[in-house]
């Protein structure tokens, strides 16, 4: 029996970067042993895959068995509920990898289609793979916020910059080429001002594939010191955040708003940027992911205030060694070794000969 799930999966990769906010979904109509139907979601596409999937198999979806990445929606969105349309289309069997994670809906989809007299059936077989698909709807469903990632290009002895001259990259062009996909997958991007102040970063997706919306590029600069002429500035596109503090002058907010930045002040107890006041920004208009590419403080202060959810660190066959070179957390650290912030389900990525990626999610 071919593996009707891999092949709704595969579909559902299709989608990825293409779909958010929704999530990315593959499904197949199986007709005997045949694939008659195949279809996966895109927000440009509209439809829900479970619909294009019945769409390309017609009349042949009459009495079929229908494989889905996720639980299929009962409720009314900006499209039809798939459940009246699987009921409609005469499906007799549903196969699904999981549940719908948002806890208001799950099950419902799976309950509606059962009561029409359809064979539900959960395969937990790929359950994990599809969950990972879909990694920030996942987490956003769940805890209202988006996934925080920081990611940074490392030494061996963790070192992310050098004392006088950054010139050159730490790691290769493959480990480069992965984080533009990571950048593809996710909705916003973050750095600080004192990485904009030395690299004059661009932050966008160069993966040149398609996205549902423009990556949001966000820096976090206090007094708007970001300059004007800076390459952030230069290519704006409706795509750039600055969030600065109330110290910041009125003037500067006027003026980077006038070139097509979107300003946001929002001061934390302590006089800094605030970075919940980010997230919860984020979480309003949707964005499921974040991801940091930051310098030493910033990574820090979303490592230290339990915001980040996970790290992927590409560490380059190098060292860097002494004091003043930057490490990937600087800040004020944890005082005691029992209280280092410890992670867990620590993947190895393989990257290139002598390059590895870390990718781990902090125990809450
Ligand atoms: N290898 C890598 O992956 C990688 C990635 C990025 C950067 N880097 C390197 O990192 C170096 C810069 O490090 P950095 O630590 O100076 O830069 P950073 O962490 O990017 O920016 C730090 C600045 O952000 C501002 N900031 C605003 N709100 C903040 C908040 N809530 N918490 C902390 N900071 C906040 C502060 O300036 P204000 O007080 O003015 O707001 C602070 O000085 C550069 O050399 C760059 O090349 C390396
Ligand atoms: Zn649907």
């Amino acid at each position: 029996m071919p593996d009707f799930m891999n092949e709704a999966l595969e579909l559902a990769r299709q989608g990825v970067g293409r779909t958010s906010p929704n999530p990315a979904v593959g499904a197949v109509v199986i007709k005997g042993d045949q694939v008659v139907g195949r279809g996966f979601h895109t927000w440009a596409g509209l439809k829900h895959a479970e619909v294009a999937a019945l769409d390309d198999a017609g009349g042949n979806a009459r009495g079929a068995t229908l494989y889905v990445t996720l639980e299929p929606c009962s409720h009314q969105g900006r499209t039809a509920a798939c459940v009246d349309k699987i009921i409609e289309a005469g499906i007799s069997k549903i196969v699904a990898a999981m549940q719908d994670p948002n806890p208001l809906v799950s099950g419902k989809g799976f309950h509606r289609l059962g009561e029409a007299g359809i064979d539900v059936v959960m395969d937990g077989t790929y359950a994990a793979e599809a969950e990972k698909l879909n990694e920030p709807f996942v987490h956003f469903m769940k805890t209202g916020l988006p996934l925080v990632t920081v990611k940074a290009a490392v030494t061996l002895d963790g070192k992310i910059a050098a004392p006088q001259n950054n010139e050159g990259w730490i790691t290769s062009e493959v480990a480069r080429a992965h984080v533009q996909q990571l950048r593809h997958e996710s909705d916003a991007i973050l750095t600080g001002i004192g990485t904009v102040l030395n690299d004059d970063c661009l932050l966008t997706d160069r993966s040149g594939r398609e996205r549902s919306r423009p990556l949001l590029r966000i820096v976090l600069d206090s007094q708007l010191r970001l300059p004007l002429e800076s390459k952030l500035v230069a290519g704006v596109k409706d795509d750039l955040l600055v969030v600065g503090t109330s110290a910041a002058s009125a003037d500067r907010r006027r003026t980077l708003e006038s070139r097509g930045a979107r300003v946001l002040i929002a001061d934390d107890p302590r006089g800094r940027t605030d970075i919940q006041a980010v997230l919860a920004l984020l979480a309003e208009e949707r964005y499921l992911s974040l991801m940091i590419e930051a310098g030493s403080k910033v990574n820090w202060a979303f490592l230290d205030s339990g915001l980040a959810d996970k790290i992927f660190f590409y560490y380059a066959p190098k060292i860097l060694g002494g004091l003043e070179s930057l490490p990937v957390a600087g800040g004020t650290g944890r005082r005691r070794r029992a209280d280092a912030i410890l992670f867990r389900n620590v993947t190895i990525h393989h990257i290139s000969d002598n390059e590895f990626a870390v990718e781990a999610y902090v125990v809450r």
